[in-house]
């Protein structure tokens, strides 16, 4: 005796309730959407993000979105940033040569890559295939990274490294430094991402 037909026709339906559920579940994203304010709008299209960085305090780090990517801003203190000028030659672009026009603003294009030495404005995104860096800013030997790190960022993807200044280590996956986005200061306690015609 065989249950093949009952069983097979029971997985015919299966299937077709799951594919149901994937097409509905594409119409319900489309009302919601549509639901977005005008401001969350501007803000998805590319507007600039306006953010308070009083609370900021050395050694933290903020993370804000902006056109859909994340941004990091991390106030270094003063070891973190003496610590850039002792590893350049373990890296690709010390000097932010590379894509200038597109990852680095001249007003970034110095040790620091900022405007205001103390405050790193980096795109948090690898410029290999595009995972977001985890923090490693604890110096000294750890897992997968050398004996003698000075504090950065570790791509858990393919093993990127990065320094305090988003500036790539040589001979990893990651062809370049981590992009500065455009910005610019309103006050010592307002930074204004995405545009900087005033820096
Ligand atoms: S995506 Fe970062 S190393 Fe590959």
């Amino acid at each position: 005796m065989s249950n093949s037909p009952v069983d097979s026709g029971k997985r015919t339906w299966l299937i077709a309730s799951g594919c149901a559920g994937a097409v509905g579940a594409g119409f319900v994203a489309v009302p919601f959407v549509s639901t977005f304010q005008p401001s969350e709008r501007a803000r998805a299209a590319g507007a600039p993000v306006e953010v308070d960085i009083a609370a900021l305090r050395p050694g933290e780090k903020l993370t804000v979105e902006w056109r859909g990517k994340p941004v990091w801003i991390v106030r270094r203190t003063p070891e973190q940033l003496a610590a850039l000028a002792k590893h350049e030659a373990e890296l690709a672009d010390p000097k932010s040569q590379r894509k200038p026009d597109e990852l680095t603003p001249a007003y970034a294009r110095n040790e620091a890559r900022a405007i205001k030495p103390e405050l790193l404005v980096v795109v948090g995104i690898c410029s290999h295939l595009g995972c977001s860096p985890s923090d490693r800013f604890q110096p000294g030997a750890q897992p997968s990274l050398p004996d003698d790190w000075s504090g950065g960022f570790l791509c858990p993807c393919h093993g990127s490294t990065f320094d305090m200044a988003g500036r790539v280590y040589k001979n990893k996956p990651a062809p370049d430094n981590l992009e500065v986005p455009p910005h610019m200061y309103l006050s010592d306690s307002r930074l204004l991402i995405g545009e900087d015609k005033k820096a």
